[in-house]
């Protein structure tokens, strides 16, 4: 019944893609033609991270620590107190792996799928910025769970730093950095975004990486303004996120106590998010921030966001959770 429901209502969708790509339909603002050409240059620059490619790990050491992560249930790596532990978010405890990946010997599917490769492709195919782009800049990659979008980043040719508030996944892209010889290019910060703030983080990057995240932050108007602050003049932000279909600028609220798919004994449970912007209001909040050269559309079922930094601006003050800053 799910694999019949799930067919009748993507049929449509896939069809056009399908038809768009073989086409070359450029359709409104998405370029199918290019988007697939793209997605297969960036599956053939992630087969760089297979086993064949480690540097000073042999394959089965590499494999076995990453096995002896998987599933595994920490919350005192995080922090968390054993009373407080039924509100914390299942995917914090509960290592689960997020993108998948072929490493050759052994492959992993993660629970964002394909999305590290589907991304780069999308906001390629939308907005006004091409794979070049990425080469020899500083990228800051923004919740990156087990990593998958920071290694496309860094085979696209930047230099990536990757921030993730769950200790046990950024432990994990240090080791995959680590294991594919590229610490030079890629390095895991395991901390909030609210805390990329002072001289590492202002205005030290080209581009600031931010899908999948915005609807799990509970004051989206203070992380964009971070974000802002570390992005260069002449920089830009990507960003993706789920949403609400509205053409007013409103957030519907959902809070800690909204869970979707998986099972709570089996620690498997999404949700854990705050608020689901509509495409107005993503752009409202990017230019509270500081943003100007806003565009946010929606695709498929989540927003697409666009922007850059063209000036150093002010934020304005009142009622702000973080007075002093930036
Ligand atoms: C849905 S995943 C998105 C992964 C990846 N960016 C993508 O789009 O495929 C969201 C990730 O953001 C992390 N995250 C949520 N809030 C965060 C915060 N305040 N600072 C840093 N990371 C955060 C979560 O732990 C999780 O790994």
């Amino acid at each position: 019944m799910g694999v019949i429901s799930r067919t009748y209502y993507h049929l449509p969708q896939a069809l056009a893609r399908f038809l768009h790509c073989r086409l070359g339909i450029q359709c409104g603002h998405y370029d199918y033609r290019k988007a697939a050409h793209l997605e297969d240059y960036l599956r053939e620059q992630f087969r760089r991270y297979t086993t064949s490619n480690l540097v000073g790990i042999t394959p089965d050491d590499f494999e076995a620590q990453i096995q002896s992560k998987l599933g595994t249930v920490d919350a005192s790596i995080e922090g968390y107190s054993q009373e407080g532990l039924d509100h914390q978010r299942d995917l914090s405890i509960k290592f689960h792996w997020g993108h998948n990946h072929d490493f050759g010997t052994f492959s992993l599917a993660g629970r964002m799928g394909d999305h590290h490769i589907r991304l780069v492709r999308d906001f390629c195919s939308m907005f006004p910025v091409t794979v070049d782009d990425f080469r020899d800049r500083d990228v800051l990659d923004i919740g990156v769970w087990t990593g998958g979008t920071s290694l496309v980043l860094a085979g696209l040719g930047s230099r990536v730093v990757a921030v993730e508030e769950v200790r046990k996944y950024a432990d994990m892209v240090t080791f995959l950095s680590k294991s594919f010889g590229i610490s030079d290019r890629l390095c895991a910060v395991p901390k909030s975004l609210y805390t990329c703030q002072g001289e590492e983080f202002y205005e030290r990057f080209d581009i600031i990486y931010f899908p999948g995240v915005l609807y799990h932050l509970s004051d989206p108007v203070v992380a964009l303004r971070n974000l802002y602050n570390a992005c260069r003049v002449g920089g830009m932000i990507l960003l993706q996120s789920q949403g609400i279909r509205h053409r007013k600028p409103y957030c519907q609220f959902e809070g800690s106590y909204v869970y979707k798919r998986g099972q709570k004994s089996d620690l498997s449970r999404g949700g854990w998010n705050w608020f689901l912007p509509s495409a107005s209001a993503i752009c409202r909040m990017l230019t509270e921030a500081g943003f100007t050269d806003i565009s946010a559309r929606y695709f498929g079922k989540t927003i697409f966001a666009f922007a850059r930094k063209t000036s150093r601006v002010d934020v304005c003050r009142a009622g702000l959770s973080v007075r002093d800053i930036q």
